[in-house]
């Protein structure tokens, strides 16, 4: 049975990530295992920061967003020699598996270590949802949250002044935080990557609200999806809204984790470890309608993110 473990987290950060690394390390101290931290992602597997963990060193953390252990992005890892660097540190602790919280470019990471001989569990930590075979990924809830508190002050402005916002959220290519943070903050009109509406639909759409005395119009949008300086403009010349857009930003990704991260934290990691006890390699965690799931790295880095599970036919009804 594996003796000692390491846990990083890498790319970027997300709420929960922090009960997700309590989860690991305490149980796999019950298990008698010794648990090594390794700092800022994979750089610190190549600079040697690993660091032994005991109980203390997750106390109060549970509450905390960011990561305990710091993040990094670190692109030579995706080069042999620079890998190999990182499997020799390993071996001088005696570190056999690992636990990787991160996205898909973590997780291709993950896969590529464990071709190498160390036994990885990829754990979906994102704030993007973008990770195929799981429902949620750890932090999403959280950054929807942050967002639909921060439209909620835009729309207080935004009412005020009789104004059109345009509100740009976060996602990578992934459309499901605009799409919740939209219709949770009752958006007339979201933009997001698999969604059928186009920029004249809303000019259109907007318009005519605006002939019909509604004193105000709020777009969401995801990133990469628009231009949204130029679709501003564009809303201001052809609508008669006094018009104005934010690009929400880190915002989102900070802050205390909501509840259900803290819960799906502690899931995950406990299902992590598991997997490492049971000798399983290459795996990722996730849920699916509630069950607590794991899949090979390799269809999981092969699938395709569908959309958070709503009915999308019947939720573009509401925004038409
Ligand atoms: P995320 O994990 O959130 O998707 P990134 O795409 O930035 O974030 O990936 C995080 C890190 O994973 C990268 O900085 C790099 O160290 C590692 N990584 C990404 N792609 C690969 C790859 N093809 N091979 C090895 N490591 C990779
Ligand atoms: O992947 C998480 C994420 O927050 C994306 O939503 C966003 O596109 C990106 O990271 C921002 O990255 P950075 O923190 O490097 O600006």
């Amino acid at each position: 049975m594996v003796k000692r473990i390491g846990i990083l987290t890498s790319g970027g950060d997300s709420p929960g990530m922090n009960c997700a690394i309590r989860a690991v390390v305490r149980s796999g101290l019950s298990f008698g295992l010794d648990v090594f931290g390794i700092y800022d992602g994979y750089r610190g597997l190549v600079d040697d920061e690993i660091v032994q963990m005991d109980r203390k060193s997750v106390s109060d953390i549970v509450n905390r967003g960011g990561t305990i252990l710091r993040t990094a992005r670190l692109p030579e890892f995706k080069l042999q020699e620079v890998r190999e660097k990182a499997v020799s540190n390993l071996r001088k602790h005696q570190i056999e598996a690992l636990v990787v919280i991160g996205g898909d470019g973590s997780y291709m990471g993950a896969k590529k270590l464990t071709e190498m001989g160390i036994n990885c569990v990829g754990l979906p930590g994102t704030i993007d949802n973008d990770i195929a075979l799981t429902d949620y990924t750890l932090g999403f809830s959280t950054a929807v949250s942050n967002c639909v508190e921060a439209i909620d002050k835009i729309r207080d402005t935004m009412e005020a002044h009789h104004r059109l916002f345009i509100v740009q959220v976060m996602g990578h290519h992934c459309g499901d935080l605009a799409l919740l943070s939209g219709l949770a903050s009752g958006a007339d009109a979201i933009f997001y990557q698999g969604g059928k509406l186009t920029p004249e639909e809303v000019v259109s759409k907007a318009r005519a609200f605006k002939t019909r005395g509604q004193r105000d119009f709020l777009v969401v949008t995801a990133e990469n999806l628009l231009d949204v300086p130029a679709l501003a403009r564009r809303l201001a010349d052809e609508t008669g809204y006094e018009t104005r857009y934010e690009i929400l930003g880190h915002i989102q990704r900070g802050g205390d984790p909501v509840p259900q991260d803290r819960i799906l934290g502690l899931t995950f990691g406990l299902k992590a470890l598991s997997l490492l006890l049971e000798g399983k390699a290459g795996r990722a965690v996730g849920i699916r309608s509630g069950q607590v799931v794991s899949d090979d790295l390799d269809a999981v880095l092969a699938g395709h993110k569908g959309l958070s599970p709503l009915d999308l036919a019947a939720t573009e009804r509401i925004l038409s």
